[in-house]
């Protein structure tokens, strides 16, 4: 083998390790502000403790790296596997999920062990040339656990706002910033001509099985908003009667809005005649240019009708963001909530869009317990666009969907307009 072609396989592992190292650490750091009570904390089904996405994303690496493919690896404890699968059927039993908030032992420390464990393990390895696996697929499932625990960052900030947000105290996890005073411009619209199109994830760099393959898709010549709605914006609504209208509304919108009594965003509540949100720096009052979030696929879509516009579907923005920079307000400005005040498709809010997380084209997962990471969630559930403030930027691409289901509200969800021409 000459020496070039050692290069070229030894350049992209360092890459990956670099990555690994990053991601590893910025966990480390989101979880820092946290006591070991924090740790513990589990307010709903939906959403975890900071200490099982602390393990659960490193048990990924275990059962999906080590176990299979470093010979001689030895677990930590072979029962965590039980606790820190989610939902991977061919990897074995879990633990309740609604239960998560019950596992007092693992401690956070014995957590914070289990991380050191298998970390120290990965990078032997890697430095030991030890895997019994293919170099390039060896990088390409690192990447992977990567990438998921990225989307677990963002899980663990939003999991941690909705269970502090129980707390009457209203904890600031980050110390609270002065809110801009600027104002935001009145929304313009961007129009673009549509045509035959390719959206889709191709070449070789990393993205989700469900981000292709990359198809054709025909686009009608459609318009879409500069920036997300604002909270502004978003009173405007309330204020006209939008949660009291029923013709605004999805019929089965309108019953889980009668249903859960929603009136506003959720976090929000009024005091002396002004609304004020809960936010990860504190209480605030409702900043009237920030885009509005944690509102549900039903209101964002009613709010679309009341402003006789409508959401744009998934191929639309991502026509939209394939040529644009990926730049605006991610994880790591470190304010958790939204800001605003510029024009651009990325960044504070993911924007809901009107089309349904299905398979495209041609898609087929990959075999084995891998192959259940999204492929299985494929009904129900609407596509969002764009990544939020809880998002760490080098998760995002302009092929990248994520999904909830129309009900959900705790994540960092807004609405972007979208119009015919
Ligand atoms: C893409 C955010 C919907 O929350 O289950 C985490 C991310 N997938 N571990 C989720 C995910 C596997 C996923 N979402
Ligand atoms: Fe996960």
């Amino acid at each position: 083998m000459t020496l070039l072609d050692e290069r070229t396989h030894e350049a992209p592992l360092s890459a990956v390790t670099d990555l690994f190292d990053r991601v590893r650490a910025q966990t480390l750091a989101l979880a820092a502000p946290l006591s070991p009570e924090d740790m513990g904390l589990q307010s709903m089904e939906d959403a975890s403790p900071p200490k099982w996405h602390m393990a659960h994303t490193t048990w990924f690496f275990e059962e999906f790296i080590l176990k299979p493919s470093l010979p001689g690896y030895q677990p930590r404890d072979d029962r965590f596997a039980v606790l820190f699968n989610s939902y991977y059927v061919q990897a074995g039993p879990r633990h309740t999920r609604s239960r998560r908030g019950l596992l007092s032992r693992p401690s956070a420390t014995d957590v914070l062990d289990y991380r050191s464990h298998v970390e120290d393990a990965l990078r032997e390895g890697v430095a030991r040339n030890a895997f019994s696996l293919e170099q390039d697929k060896l990088e390409e499932l690192i990447t992977l656990g990567c990438h998921h625990e990225m989307q677990h960052q963002e899980l663990l900030v939003t999991d941690l706002l909705h269970a502090f947000s129980f707390n009457p105290l209203l904890p600031a996890y980050v110390e609270p910033k002065p809110a801009p005073v600027s104002a935001v411009e009145t929304a313009e619209w961007v129009s673009y001509d549509g045509g035959l199109l390719e959206i889709g994830h191709d070449g070789t760099a990393f993205a989700y099985d469900c981000e292709g393959p990359r198809h054709k898709v025909w686009l009608e010549p459609y318009r879409l908003a500069d920036r997300p709605v604002t909270n502004g914006e978003w009173i405007a609504f309330m204020e006209d009667g939008g949660y009291s209208t029923q013709t605004l509304w999805l019929m089965e919108g309108w019953a889980v809005r009668e249903k859960n009594g929603w009136d506003s965003p959720l976090y929000w509540w009024q005091q002396d005649g002004q609304w004020w949100t809960y936010t990860l720096q504190g209480p605030r009052p409702v900043d009237l240019a920030a885009p509005v979030v944690h509102v549900s696929y039903y209101e964002a879509e009613a709010f679309a009708r009341w402003a006789g516009c409508r959401l744009p579907t998934e191929a639309e923005w991502e026509a939209a963001a394939e040529p644009t920079p990926i730049e605006g307000n991610f994880l790591e400005s470190g304010a958790f909530q939204p800001v605003g005040r510029r024009p651009g498709l990325w960044g504070d809010v993911w924007q809901w869009t009107s089309s349904a997380f299905s398979p495209y084209p041609g898609f087929r997962p990959p075999e084995g317990a891998i192959g259940e990471y999204n492929g299985k969630f494929m009904v129900n559930q609407m596509v969002l666009r764009g990544g939020s403030c809880a998002t760490p930027k080098e998760q995002l691409r302009s092929s990248y969907r994520t999904f909830f289901y129309p009900h959900q509200r705790w994540q960092m969800l807004g609405l972007r307009l979208a119009g015919d021409q």
